[in-house]
C-alpha cells in the first residue's frame, strides 16, 4: 500500500509521519531537518534547547531562546521547504516566550502536550504557524477544543494522540498504562475521532489526527491509518539514526536494550515517564538525589522535595553519561537492533518489502529467490 500524504491546512507532508519532539536535545535541527527533507514532519524539542549555550546555567531563558532560533535556522537549511515543527511542553516555565520565539523564527507548527495549552492560539495569532495539541483521552480532546473555541474562536490545525506505549512523559497514571496495555487503546482512538469530527463540522475544516506510541513498522502505520487516522507520530525509531542529535552512547542504549529494560519511572513533572532501566533509575528509586542547581524549568517542581532534577538527568543522558542520566524511550525500543539513517528508515517505513519470489513457469508457481540462487 502506498501511504497517503498528510495534509495540514495548506501544508503537505508527502510522508504521513510526524517525528515526535524529544527533549532534552534528542531532536534538534539534525534529526528534524533530515525527517522534513525526507518528506515527514521534523520536530525540534524546545525543552532546555539552550543546554549547550555558554550562559545556560545563569541566563537560561535567553540561552534557550537564542538556541531555539539557531536550531530552527539550521533545520530549515537542511530541510529546504520541508515541514518543521517545535514541541513545547505546556508545564514548562516561560511557555509563551518559547512559543513566540518559535513563531518568529519560522516554525510551521507548534506541538504542545504535558497539559492543555490553553493560550497557544494567542501566540500564533496573525501568523501562518499551525497549532497541534497533544492529548491522551477523549476528555482532553474535548476540553482543549472547547477552550479554544470559547476563548479564541478557533480550533486546532492538527491533533496528536499520544498512546500509552509512547516514550517520555505519559499523560496517564500507571494504572491507566497497565489497563490500556491489556485492553488495547482503539476504543479511545475512535472516541477521540468522534470528538474531533464535531469540531471539524463546526469550523468546516479538516483537522488531521495522528497517533503515536509504540509504532514500529509499516504494518503498524497501515493499521492506524485503517482506523481513520491521517498519520502517525513516531519518536523511538528516530533515536536510532545517525542524524539524531543525541550522543552515540544514548543511541546505543536502545540498540542494547532488552524487553525487560523498558520501565515506568516517576518524574518531577508529576507524570509517569517511560525510560530505560539504568543505574540512575535504580538510584533515585532508593533515595532522593539532591538538586544542586535549579533551572526553574517546570511550573510544578519543588527543588526541595523533587526526587531528582529532571533537566540535569536528561542533559547528562543526551550527552552520553547514560549511567547518571535518564534515558527516555518508547515501549518498543528493545526491538531496535541497529543505527540507520533517516533516509533508510523512511524508506523502510513507507515501501513494501521487495517480493522475494520469482515466477518459475506457466503453472504460475513461485519459488524463493534463495532457492534459485542455490540451484544456479
Ligand atoms: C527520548 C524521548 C524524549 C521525548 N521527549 C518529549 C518531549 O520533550 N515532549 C513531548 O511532547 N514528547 C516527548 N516524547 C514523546 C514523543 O514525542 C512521542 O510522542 C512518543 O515517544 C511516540 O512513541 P514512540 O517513541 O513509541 O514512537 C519523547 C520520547 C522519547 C523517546
Amino acid at each position: 500500500m502506498q501511504l497517503p500524504a498528510l495534509h495540514i491546512g495548506e501544508l503537505t507532508a508527502r510522508v504521513p509521519i510526524v517525528q515526535g519532539g524529544m527533549g532534552i536535545g534528542v531532536s534538534l535541527s539534525g534529526l528534524a531537518g533530515a525527517v522534513a527533507r525526507e518528506g515527514g514532519v521534523g520536530v525540534i524539542s524546545a525543552a532546555q534547547v539552550g543546554f549547550n549555550e555558554p550562559d545556560f546555567m545563569t541566563n537560561t531563558v535567553e540561552a534557550n531562546k537564542r538556541a531555539l532560533a539557531k536550531q530552527l535556522k539550521k533545520a530549515r537549511e537542511i530541510a529546504g521547504d520541508g515541514i518543521i515543527g517545535v514541541n513545547i511542553m505546556w508545564r514548562g516555565q516561560h511557555y509563551e516566550d518559547y512559543a513566540r520565539c518559535a513563531v518568529e523564527n519560522g516554525a510551521n507548527i507548534i506541538f504542545s502536550g504535558a497539559g492543555l495549552p490553553s493560550d497557544l492560539p494567542d501566540c500564533v495569532e496573525g501568523t501562518s504557524t499551525k497549532i497541534a495539541p497533544i492529548i491522551g483521552s477523549p476528555k482532553a480532546a474535548r476540553v482543549i477544543l472547547h477552550l479554544w473555541e470559547r476563548h479564541h474562536h478557533r480550533t486546532a490545525d492538527m491533533i496528536v494522540i499520544e498512546g500509552p506505549k509512547a516514550g517520555g512523559h505519559l499523560g496517564y497514571t500507571r494504572e491507566q498504562v497497565k489497563m490500556h496495555e491489556s485492553d488495547g487503546y482503539e476504543k479511545e482512538i475512535e472516541e477521540i475521532l468522534d470528538v474531533v469530527k464535531e469540531f471539524e463540522e463546526k469550523f468546516n475544516k479538516k483537522i488531521p489526527v495522528v497517533f503515536g506510541g509504540g509504532i514500529f513498522d509499516k504494518k503498524d502505520i497501515e493499521h492506524y491509518l485503517s482506523l481513520g487516522l491521517s498519520g502517525v507520530q513516531m519518536a523511538t525509531r528516530f533515536v536510532a539514526t545517525k542524524e539524531c542529535d543525541a550522543s552515540d552512547a544514548f543511541k546505543n542504549m536502545y540498540v542494547k536494550a532488552k524487553e525487560g529494560d523498558v520501565t515506568i519511572v516517576q518524574s518531577p513533572v508529576h507524570m509517569p515517564g517511560r525510560a530505560l532501566l539504568n543505574p540512575f533509575v535504580k538510584a533515585f528509586r532508593q533515595h532522593r538525589i539532591p538538586v544542586t542547581n535549579c533551572f526553574h524549568c517546570l511550573k510544578t517542581c519543588d527543588p526541595a522535595t523533587t526526587p531528582y532534577c529532571i533537566s540535569m538527568a536528561l542533559i547528562r543522558a543526551v550527552r552520553g553519561d547514560v549511567d547518571h542520566g535518564l534515558v527516555f524511550s518508547g515501549a518498543n525500543s528493545w526491538k531496535i537492533d541497529k543505527i540507520t539513517t533517516v533516509h533508510d528508515l523512511i524508506q523502510e517505513l513507507t515501501q513494501d518489502p521487495v517480493d522475494e519470489t520469482i515466477p518459475t513457469d506457466a503453472s504460475d508457481k513461485t519459488i524463493p529467490v534463495e532457492q534459485v540462487k542455490k540451484q544456479a
